[in-house]
């Protein structure tokens, strides 16, 4: 891989250590993937956040590393919410060590936005290269924005970080973001509400290729709910869909050939299984200032009678304070800092619905509790009957 001079002293260790551990990170992924060189990036998001997934040795990783960032970066959500983590039940011991983590970022001059929808709260544009690490926001990122981002792992992410650069290749080359399967739904009827359920299917169904959908109209928020459950059941980091998404323009007339699948109504609705919850938990991804507001209005006039959590980030959720002085006047909860799957906080409960197609697909191993699907109105139901 092709390094200029100023890398080449970063590799040989003249900026420091840890500046030297992260060029070899860059290079090792560059190597692997042909790169054949470093492309400077406009921000980066970082995984590997909640002392849940990452435990005391990512901590002590972390606290070793002694450089700062010199880009945009924020963080994606941790373990708990930082002021009212004991409403969640998390324990002390807990508490003081995902402190720690969130330090250890303070000292690299990661932005402890600790989000999954950075795109809220900074701008992003068509054709930016990123170097984003949550699967959720790879999607939106390069399918609803048209910017550009391989699915990072938190120290690919942090390395790009520190070193401003990511290896060009994969989702950074024009030619690499071509569809490689039609998902034709022009016979489906979806609902609003379905987006979710349709990615969870849909994810199954393509793996790791880019699709392009037809017949379908989603909004932005419906275009986030699909995107982050077709990268969970799959691995999917872009998709198109035909005169919504920015670069399916680029792409309408997909090439001949290409493998075509579709969805029928009996696949999602079999995924609404009713089942008895103790919890109800909202915001995977994290909710938009129309998704709070949603919540609001369906939450007007009732009283929670089961735990009813609603997950956004810090900044929406301070943009939107009537909606959310509406939702907890019901009892509901609504958290900034973290989710339903990288806290322990949720894993007090035996079954939590959800209106997320990812959080179906997660909440089972990362939180041993059932997961049941609903729509909003349903969740709303379930919590307040
Ligand atoms: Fe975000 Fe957590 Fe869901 S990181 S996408 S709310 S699993």
């Amino acid at each position: 891989m092709f390094l200029d001079a100023e890398e080449e002293k970063i590799l040989e260790g003249e900026y420091g250590e840890t500046r030297r551990q992260m060029m070899e990170i860059l290079v090792a992924l560059g190597t692997v993937y042909g790169a054949e060189r470093l492309i400077p990036i406009r921000s980066a998001q970082v995984s590997g956040a909640s002392y849940k997934t990452i435990g005391e040795w990512g901590l002590k990783w972390l606290q070793s590393l002694d450089a700062r960032v010199v880009v945009p970066t924020v963080l994606n959500p941790i373990g708990m919410p930082r002021e009212q983590w004991q409403e969640l039940g998390i324990s002390e011991a807990f508490a003081s060590r995902q402190n720690d983590v969130l330090e250890a970022y303070r000292n690299l001059g990661v932005k402890l936005a600790c989000t999954c929808t950075p795109y809220y709260l900074q701008e992003v544009r068509y054709g930016d290269h990123l170097a984003w690490a949550e699967s959720s926001a790879v999607a939106y990122a390069n399918s609803v924005i048209g910017a550009r981002t391989n699915r990072e792992g938190g120290p690919g992410a942090l390395a790009a970080a520190i070193v401003g650069k990511t290896p060009f290749y994969g989702l950074h080359i024009v030619e690499n973001r071509r569809p490689q399967v039609v998902v034709d739904l022009t016979r489906l009827e979806i609902r609003p509400e379905q987006y979710g359920a349709l990615g969870y299917v849909v994810g199954r169904k393509v793996g790791n290729r880019i699709p392009l959908f037809l017949g379908i109209r989603p909004t932005r928020d419906q275009l986030k709910a699909l995107g982050a459950a077709m990268a969970a059941t799959g691995a999917v980091a872009l998709f198109h869909v035909d005169r919504i998404t920015p670069e399916a323009r680029v792409f309408r007339y997909a090439p001949d050939g290409l493998d075509a699948l579709t969805v029928d109504s009996d696949e999602l609705a079999a995924l609404y299984a009713e089942i008895e919850v103790d919890a109800v938990a909202v915001g995977c991804p994290h909710c938009s200032a129309d998704e709070l507001q949603a919540v609001a209005r369906l939450l007007s006039g009732r009283q929670v009678k089961k735990p009813f959590f609603v997950f956004s980030s810090r900044g929406v959720i301070q943009a939107n304070p009537e909606a959310v002085m509406a939702i907890e006047r019901t009892g509901a909860r609504v958290y900034a800092d973290t989710c339903m799957v990288v806290s322990p906080g949720m894993e007090r409960y035996a079954a939590i619905m959800v209106n997320s197609g990812k959080a179906l697909a997660y909440v089972p191993d990362m939180c041993g509790a059932v997961a049941r699907l609903g729509t909003l109105e349903e969740c709303v139901e379930a919590a307040t009957t």
